[in-house]
């Protein structure tokens, strides 16, 4: 296991070039399994996600080639239809292979994801939605064991709109017979990249990135070749690294659209953003101003950028409210952050933190994945030494995040855990 060392109290600048996103990749490569043949994908991170899901792939049949960041993928002979515990466990998007697998396979049987750091998280919008589709569902021995000779296109409508939720049933709907329509659908990017796959696999789908997607099933698809969008998250985090250090920062090969919440957020909290095509060049100010912001589905705040912005409101003038709407129990990190000297209290899902002039470095612990970065942040801005152990959870989700970091002249390394 390794952790990582942060001098902090530089400001960073330069390029910071961002990789494809994961949670696009996720769904995109679990609908590989959708049909037999060769897909091809560029731009596919380097991460520990990736991984996992490719050895579910693997698993169940799929041959598999990585050259660099393209990724073959060849679904010609699938001979299972299990996501073991095992593999599961590790990722819960692992859950994006159930609508796949029964709507090719005509069963799936997929180990029950369990509880993560972050809350419950439970799967029931995306078995109610099987359901509605007319599959055959039973919970037995921890697996969802799901099961339909054709699936039927239905209306559904989500309770609370879910990402993977969306794209289980958007995927399982593209094979069905009918018109399927969900509503209250999500909206974030990594829904209508996904979306844009499957129609050019031959799928009829309309709609996506709106709340409602009518999905008109068809009897077979094809494989395509085809690249994944940026990370969001990737770029939101190098944004606020901007912001935190008073740096500037040109972030490149990312999709400015995707991050409007934020760069709102960042440009209120005095930082300067100018937007050219697929970069963004993020200037920090003199001062940080203290925001409130609250955390909604796409096109709100983003849940998964709440940590690494607690940081920058740690730092900023004045008193300021992070509500967290989406997850229970997203505050994981504020007790490693008020171990480096931030003022922060938790009532319920609202964090209340005053601003402190400087953080000052520590050795802390990850906790998940948006959690890391936050600590990665949180050591690029503060006085003296940081060390992060259990930081596998970075490499889940962020590529050679402290390589990015030390080429914009943080002074920051990975090094054997003194503690494994
Ligand atoms: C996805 C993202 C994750 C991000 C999250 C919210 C991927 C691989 N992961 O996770 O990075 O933080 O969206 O933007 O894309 N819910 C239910 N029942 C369900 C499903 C969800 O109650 O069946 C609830 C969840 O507990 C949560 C909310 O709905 O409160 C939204 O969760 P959801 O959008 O499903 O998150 P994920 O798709 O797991």
């Amino acid at each position: 296991m390794d952790d990582i060392i942060i001098t902090g109290g530089k400001p960073l600048a330069g390029e910071a070039v961002i990789s494809g996103a994961k949670n696009a990749a996720l769904p995109i490569l679990a609908a590989t399994l959708l049909t037999g043949g060769r897909f091809q994908f560029d731009n596919v991170p380097m991460l520990r996600d990736i991984t996992s899901i490719q050895n579910l792939l693997g698993l169940m049949g799929a041959d598999i080639q990585r050259e660099g960041h393209t990724m073959f993928v060849d679904t010609g002979n699938l001979c299972q239809y299990e996501a073991p515990y095992e593999e599961v466990r590790k990722m819960r998007a692992s859950i994006l292979v159930l609508g796949p697998l029964l709507a090719r396979m005509k069963r799936a049987r997929v180990s029950l994801p369990g509880g993560c750091a972050i809350g419950a998280r439970p799967i029931d919008l995306h078995l109610k939605g099987m359901a509605a589709l007319g599959a055959d569902i039973t919970l037995e021995h921890g697996y969802v064991e799901a099961s339909a000779e054709r699936l039927k296109g239905a209306e559904i409508y989500f309770d609370i709109p879910t990402v993977t939720g969306t794209e289980n049933i958007m995927m399982a709907a593209a094979l069905a017979e009918g018109v399927t329509i969900l509503r209250n659908a999500a909206r974030e990017p990594e829904i209508t990249a996904l979306a844009d796959i499957l129609n050019r696999m031959g799928a009829d789908i309309e709609g996506a990135g709106t709340p409602m997607i009518t999905i008109h099933g068809v009897r077979e698809l094809k494989p395509v070749s085809a690249p994944i969008i940026p990370d969001r998250i990737e770029a939101g985090t190098f944004m606020v690294a901007a912001a935190l250090t008073h740096g500037d920062i040109h972030i490149t090969r990312c999709e400015p659209s995707h991050l409007k919440s934020l760069m709102h957020k960042l440009e209120q909290a005095g930082a300067k953003i100018d937007v050219s095509g697929t970069s963004v060049r993020v200037r920090g100010g003199e001062t940080i101003l203290s925001q409130d912001v609250k955390t909604m589905p796409y096109p709100g705040f983003p849940t998964d950028m709440q940590a690494q912005f607690m940081v920058l409101m740690s730092v900023a003038r004045g008193f300021s409210v992070i509500s967290e709407s989406i997850f229970e129990n997203r505050f994981i990190h504020v007790s490693e952050l008020k171990r480096m000297g931030a003022d922060i209290n938790i009532s319920g899902s609202h964090a209340m933190i005053k601003g402190v002039p400087s953080l000052s470095g520590a050795p802390v612990m990850a906790s998940d994945l948006r959690a890391s970065a936050c600590l990665v942040l949180a050591g690029l801005a503060a006085g003296g030494v940081t060390r992060i152990s259990r930081i596998y959870h970075l490499d889940r989700g962020y590529e050679s995040l402290e390589k990015k970091f030390a080429a914009l002249g943080a002074d920051i390394a990975r090094v054997r855990a003194q503690n494994p």
